[in-house]
């Protein structure tokens, strides 16, 4: 099954407790699975990416969304920001960031002195994966994409990376630390600090880019201290705009 091919051993899989597949929302296109990487043209013009990613069937979660959600921001952008996949908003809009963690990332951006023109934003999944709420109803449960999915729409970011060709990337949590470095990444270990990073990791050294790694916009919203969760989220950020200096 297509879908099963991008699993790790460890993923404890997209099932309900009924067993019913929770990411098989309409009938899957007879392309489906296998991964990005043939849907993604070989142009890095951000606009010729971001129409052909509208069409991408490289995981099951493009069934259950309203639309992709490409990167966005201008090509001399000298920071990409990394998310973890569109929201709710995002899903119904087309936009990425433009939710409630959006809104709190536009806030500590412009407390950390780092201006919209340089800054490129985009997500590890370009896909909204959610499940209904267990008693039904209509609100759209986010879940975290699995490393499975988080895998097959790297080429996506591969791809952005090269045609943006920043200067430092701001990963934004787990799932954007575990699309650059894999899925032994954890945001504890790397909070704060900047790493080097290359999509083939033996270059790393010699044609990195610097990776600076901090906690996702919605876990300030969640901290029970969200000023103080605020002014840690701000003060990383003015770390990756040191990098800039
Ligand atoms: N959270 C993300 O990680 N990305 C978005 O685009 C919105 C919310
Ligand atoms: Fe393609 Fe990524 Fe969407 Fe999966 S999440 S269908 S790989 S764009």
């Amino acid at each position: 099954m297509a879908t099963e091919r991008h699993r790790s051993d460890t993923d404890p899989g997209d099932t309900d407790p009924a067993g019913r597949d929770l990411d098989a929302g309409a009938e899957p296109h007879p392309d489906e699975g296998g991964g990005a990487e043939r849907f993604v043209p070989r142009s890095r013009s951000l606009r010729t990416l971001g129409a052909a990613a509208e069409s991408c069937h490289g995981c099951e979660l493009y069934r259950n969304a309203t639309q992709t959600v490409f990167g966005s921001g201008p090509r001399t952008a000298r920071v990409l920001l990394l998310g973890e996949q569109p929201g709710d908003q995002e899903d119904r809009l087309g936009e990425p960031f433009v939710g409630p963690a959006g809104h709190l990332l536009d806030r500590a951006l412009a407390e950390a002195g780092l201006p919209e023109r340089d800054v490129y934003r985009t997500n590890a999944v370009k896909h909204f994966r959610w499940r209904p709420p267990p008693g039904g109803g209509r609100r759209r449960i986010h879940q975290s994409p699995t490393q499975g999915q988080i895998t097959a729409c790297r080429p996506w970011l591969l791809a952005e990376v090269e045609a943006v060709r920043p200067a430092v990337i701001v990963a934004l949590g787990a799932s954007a630390g575990k699309s650059l470095f894999g899925p032994s990444f954890r945001v504890g270990d790397a909070r704060g600090s900047v790493r080097t990073w290359s999509a083939e990791p033996e270059a790393a050294s010699a044609a990195g880019i610097a990776v600076m790694t901090t906690i996702h916009p919605s876990a300030v919203l969640r901290a029970d201290d969200r000023e103080a969760a605020f002014d840690g989220f701000v003060a990383d950020l003015r770390r990756a705009a040191e990098v800039l200096k």
